[in-house]
């Protein structure tokens, strides 16, 4: 969809470059594949999950993000963008979703001692308890998605 197309939707255009769609408690927002971004993408995250009560899973959520985010940056193709979704969830966590236009899915590295990279799902993986995965999307790529919270209820920093 091109941004002229957005907008006549209703959906605004920031002067960050990001365009914005509050979906009752749902940020959702799209950004040019470029790294710069990760850091405005965490803030808004932290501003969210504060706004919902969830400020205790903000250090963990924001790196999460960052690790998602920074992948899509760095597998997807460079003229498409990169969707971040934030959502609670009805158990007392946030899910994130970082969605792009590759087809290729992400794999769990086995964590080796000598490799330089490869951590990144790895540590998504121990930060939710392995509640991430990915899933098919509306139109090309597909959506990483991963929760953090506690699952049994007990909302971190409480
Ligand atoms: N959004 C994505 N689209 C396509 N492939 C991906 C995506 N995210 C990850 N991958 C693939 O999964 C692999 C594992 O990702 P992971 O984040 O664990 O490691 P990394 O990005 O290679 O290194 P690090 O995160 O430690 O810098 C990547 O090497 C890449 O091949
Ligand atoms: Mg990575």
């Amino acid at each position: 969809m091109t941004d002229e197309a957005t907008s006549a939707q209703g959906v605004s255009e920031g002067h960050t470059g990001s365009q914005e769609d509050v979906e009752g408690t749902r940020l959702v927002k799209r950004w040019t594949r470029n790294p710069r971004w990760v850091a405005e993408a965490r803030s808004d995250l932290r501003r969210e999950l504060g706004g919902w009560g969830l400020g205790g899973l903000a250090e963990t959520a924001e790196l999460v993000l960052s690790e998602l985010f920074t992948n899509a940056v760095r597998y997807a193709p460079r003229d498409r963008k990169i969707e971040t979704r934030y959502e609670p969830t009805s158990d007392g966590g946030v899910r994130i979703e970082v969605h792009d236009a590759s087809e290729v899915w992400p794999v769990l590295q086995e964590p080796s001692a000598d490799a330089e990279s490869g951590y990144g799902l790895a540590l998504v993986d121990s930060l939710t308890g392995s509640r991430w995965g990915v899933s098919e999307r509306d139109g090309v790529g597909k959506r990483v998605w991963a929760v953090v919270g506690c699952a049994d209820g007990e909302v971190a920093g409480r």
